[in-house]
């Protein structure tokens, strides 16, 4: 296996993802409660007339909160098994099987700017980003030459994300805290591989909500930007260094493979292990929340 491959590989080999995930809890609700609680608080309780498209939807996890609000949903995501799964789960939907980036600009080629009246990403949108700043070859992961154009790149991107929106639309992503203890070990690790381009891991979250207000500075519409404090939850230590080796290590091998790694991810999930044999890891989310409507008018008393 190439190491494109092997990295993509827990999403492309099926049952992987959801059998190693761990469940995510913020103030005892789940990641997609949080979803579901922000669609309805924009839109309502769930009305089935909505336009809707989500990138990265993997199995469909979060689309399950998605879909009773939608009267048209699109799901892509660039992996064969996730959307063979998908396409099983919601044979209505239309499925597109592509990076994010070709598939927003499929859509915009087909005429499909202004139409979506939520736009989800959940926990998919820092591949993408990233892609502009590093490459994945046979021979490992190569940092592009330019950073600069990488990220103008990266910033026309997310423009072109929200071009998608319909007036009043809402763009929702989901996006990992690269700053709790838990992640900052995942950066340590990988960081024995490559160093990350420009800040670290957080570049690619905070490409985005640069994007976001530069889009809300100029009047295309507002950017709410929360971090929520949360706990994800492991029935055991087996599952806590499963879901460190399979999901954040995507079962690389020098890392995997090497004691060194492995007594450090033993270490911290001690640290974290209950006496019942539970393991509970401080976690966070960011939510960025886009809505597409005149700014900063909205603003005023109605
Ligand atoms: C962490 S999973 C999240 C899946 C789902 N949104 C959820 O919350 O369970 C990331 C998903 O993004 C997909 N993905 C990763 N990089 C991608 C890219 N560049 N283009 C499209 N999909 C990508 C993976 O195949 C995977 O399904």
């Amino acid at each position: 296996m190439t190491d494109v491959e092997q990295f993509r590989s827990v999403y492309e080999t099926g049952g992987v993802y959801d059998r190693c995930l761990l469940p995510h809890y913020y103030d005892g609700r789940e990641d997609l409660d949080l979803v579901r609680e922000l669609v309805t608080a924009h839109h309502g309780e769930p009305a089935g007339n909505l336009t809707v498209v989500e990138f990265g939807c993997g199995t469909g996890r979060v689309t399950a909160r998605l879909a009773p609000y939608a009267r048209h949903l699109i799901l892509a995501d660039y992996s064969t098994t996730m959307i063979d799964t998908v396409r099983v789960q919601y044979p209505l939907a239309r499925t597109i099987r592509a990076d994010t980036r070709d598939a927003v600009a499929q859509l915009l080629g087909e005429g499909r700017a202004g139409s979506f009246d939520l736009v989800g990403a959940f926990w998919s949108l820092s591949y993408p980003l990233g892609e502009f700043f590093e490459t994945m070859t046979a021979d490992g992961i190569q940092p592009v030459s330019d950073v600069a154009a990488a990220r103008r790149q990266a910033i026309a991107f997310v423009r072109d994300i929200t071009r998608l929106l319909a007036p009043g639309g809402h763009l929702l992503a989901l996006f990992f805290d690269s700053d709790t203890p838990e992640q900052r070990l995942v950066t340590r690790l990988w960081e024995r591989i490559a160093p990350f381009p420009e800040e670290g891991r957080s570049y690619t979250r905070n490409l985005l909500l640069t994007a976001l207000r530069q889009l809300e500075d100029s009047g295309h519409g507002a950017l709410t930007h929360t971090r929520r404090s949360g706990t994800a939850w492991a029935p055991n230590a087996e599952a806590a260094i499963a879901w460190f080796n399979v999901v954040h290590l995507k079962s690389f091998p020098a890392l995997v493979n090497d004691a060194g790694v492995q007594h450090e991810i033993r270490d911290f999930i001690d640290h974290y292990e209950q006496p019942s044999g539970e393991v509970t890891l401080p976690s966070g989310v960011h939510v960025a929340d886009f809505h597409a409507i005149p700014h900063p008018s909205h603003h005023l008393p109605r």
